[in-house]
């Protein structure tokens, strides 16, 4: 670690303890004995843009419950199973999966553009929503949800990089609060009947 700069410590100091915040909570929901209302160091105020052009905030995560995760339309697998695994959820939830919300947000707005987003997310569920705005709003959203992105250069141009990011779909209640990480590893009939749960 002696070559990493002192400036680059700190923030892997900050994501360090924010996944030890988020690793917490897990297991604080996965040991499922207490009923203590969801912890609230995850979420916070946001302002981004929808694939529509359309701005979305944490105002209007009130009224559904909502899955979000993270994410980028240039990503290999992670990305792509994910949201093929909770179009299969939103299938599974009949008409209930008109009353609840997708969000897939973009760690990487440089080039996910409203467009770019729009264009990627039509071949998923009609109902998933794109989010992306400008890299401040993004860091913030990432910061906020204890969210881990990272530029990993793929090339000798600056364009030519994958993101490495939290692959975590966070299930929020209909207030916009944190419940828990959700399962995508489980049959999609079941995971649907805990979303509806949350109705
Ligand atoms: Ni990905």
């Amino acid at each position: 670690m002696a070559a990493v700069g002192g400036r680059r410590i700190i923030p892997l100091v900050v994501f360090l303890v924010g996944l030890l915040i988020l690793g917490g909570a897990i297991l604080v929901q996965l040991s499922g004995t207490s009923n203590a209302p969801a912890p609230s160091a995850i979420g916070g105020p946001f302002t981004l843009t929808d694939q529509n052009g359309n701005t979305f905030t944490d105002k209007d995560l009130a009224g559904s419950p909502t899955l979000i995760f993270f994410g980028f339309t240039h990503c290999p697998d992670v990305c792509p199973t994910t949201l093929f695994e909770v179009s299969e959820v939103l299938r599974a939830a009949g008409s209930d999966a008109d009353k609840v919300r997708v969000l897939f947000v973009s760690v990487d707005p440089a080039r996910d553009t409203a467009a770019v987003l729009k264009d990627y997310i039509g071949s998923f569920d009609g109902r998933i929503i794109g989010l992306t705005g400008t890299q401040e709003q993004t860091d913030a959203i990432a910061k906020a949800y204890k969210v881990y992105a990272r530029k990993i250069p793929t090339g000798d141009d600056p364009d030519e990089y994958t993101m490495d990011h939290t692959a975590i779909v966070y299930l929020l209640d209909k207030q916009g609060r944190f419940v828990n990480a959700f399962n995508l590893q489980r049959p999609p009939e079941e995971a649907a009947r805990e979303l509806s749960g949350y109705l």
